[in-house]
């Protein structure tokens, strides 16, 4: 019988811009105490890109520069990057293709792939099966959004939570048992309706309307999501554990999308995973979508070790959401 080829992360990328965009800040500009948002999400700075004409792809390039660059990697040695995102650039071209040319990987082919703030956690499992296939040797998946584009900066429900960000993890065949083990992602359309973008789509292509109607921003009941996320998220965490036949002290460490730090402690308690061994940077990144799971392996590579086991868990739009089991391949460097 032949042998299964394991996808495994080697490596890791990342950015975010320079402006930092403070609770405080927001104080001036709605009606918001650092406090509320402090007590409520766990957000105290987000990182924002300026600048005319910046893009997602401006956050996705420069994070997979950083991943090539750290492994001294070629690009022309990439098969395949899948950009994982909700703020494209634009329509089409995909943001990954852009993002391609912007890192000269000339042999790749790129595509995007969309499923809000899961997107990495979709985007790692269909990377991983380029590379079990046998087909493909160095895939990268990129999650990168630019949420300061869609976000409405007079609404206080939803301009604390967001900030931009990028981060990126190279896939390659590696050695068996480690790797991407499992994955439990999941799916439910009657998330729609709580979390999405009015108009732009083909639904309700942009208009004057549209624009003074303020319907090119995220809408979010944000209550409904929490109840979801809170429960989904920790059940998709601890299916993948029973199935796997672990336990809270098994895990090595929870790398959560970060949404609300209450969603993530929740998850965590499922688990049965203490605090210390939860990655959480919303502090300083508030909710990037696809970038939050990344930055925290490009936060925390240092501290991985060979063997180590990670859960990572998201929840997001759609709805969406899931959680994968990933066994570290290498350890961290200093
Ligand atoms: O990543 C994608 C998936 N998204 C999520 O997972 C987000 C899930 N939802 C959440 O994280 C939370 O629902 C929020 C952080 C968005 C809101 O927190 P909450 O505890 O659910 O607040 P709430 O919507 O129930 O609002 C409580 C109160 C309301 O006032 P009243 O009606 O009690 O007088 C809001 O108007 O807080 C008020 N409020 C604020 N007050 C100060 C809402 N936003 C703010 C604000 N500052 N920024």
């Amino acid at each position: 019988m032949a042998k299964k080829i394991s996808a495994v992360i080697t490596g890791v990328g990342g950015y975010v811009p320079e402006y930092r965009l403070t609770n405080k800040e927001l104080e001036r500009m709605v009606d918001t105490t650092d406090e509320w948002i402090k007590t409520r999400t766990g957000v105290e700075e987000r990182r924002i890109l300026k600048g005319a004409g910046k893009a997602t792809s401006d956050l996705g390039a420069p994070a997979v520069k950083n991943l090539l660059e750290k492994r001294g990697i070629d690009p022309l040695e990439i098969d395949c990057i899948i950009c994982c995102t909700v703020t494209p650039d634009m329509f089409f071209p995909a943001t990954a293709n852009i993002i391609s040319e912007k890192v000269g990987a000339k042999n790749a082919f790129s595509f995007d792939l969309g499923a809000a703030c899961s997107g990495f956690l979709f985007g790692l499992t269909m990377g991983a099966s380029l590379i079990e296939c046998g087909r493909y040797k160095k895939v990268v998946i990129v999650g990168a959004d630019k949420m300061s584009a869609i976000t409405d900066y007079s609404d206080r429900t939803t301009c604390i939570l967001f900030g931009d960000g990028a981060g990126a993890v190279l896939l390659e065949p590696g050695e068996e048992g480690f790797g991407v083990l499992d994955s439990n992602l999941k799916t439910d359309g009657i998330g729609g309706k709580y979390l999405h973008m009015k108009a732009g789509g083909s639904q309700r292509p942009a208009s004057i309307e549209t624009v003074v109607a303020k319907e090119h921003y995220i809408f979010q009941e944000g209550q409904a999501v929490f109840k979801f996320a809170v429960v989904r998220m920790a059940d998709a965490a601890y299916e993948l554990m029973e199935r796997n036949k672990l336990s809270g002290d098994d895990i090595s460490w929870l790398v959560p999308h970060q949404a609300n730090k209450r969603i993530i402690d929740a998850t965590a308690n499922r688990m049965g995973i203490p605090s210390e061994k939860v990655m959480l940077n919303i502090m300083r990144y508030g909710n990037t979508t696809s970038g939050t799971i990344p930055l925290c392996l490009w936060d925390w590579e240092s501290k991985l070790k060979k063997g180590d086991n990670l859960v990572f868990a998201a929840f997001g739009g759609g709805f969406t959401w899931g959680a994968t089991l990933i066994k570290w391949a290498y350890d961290g460097k200093s």
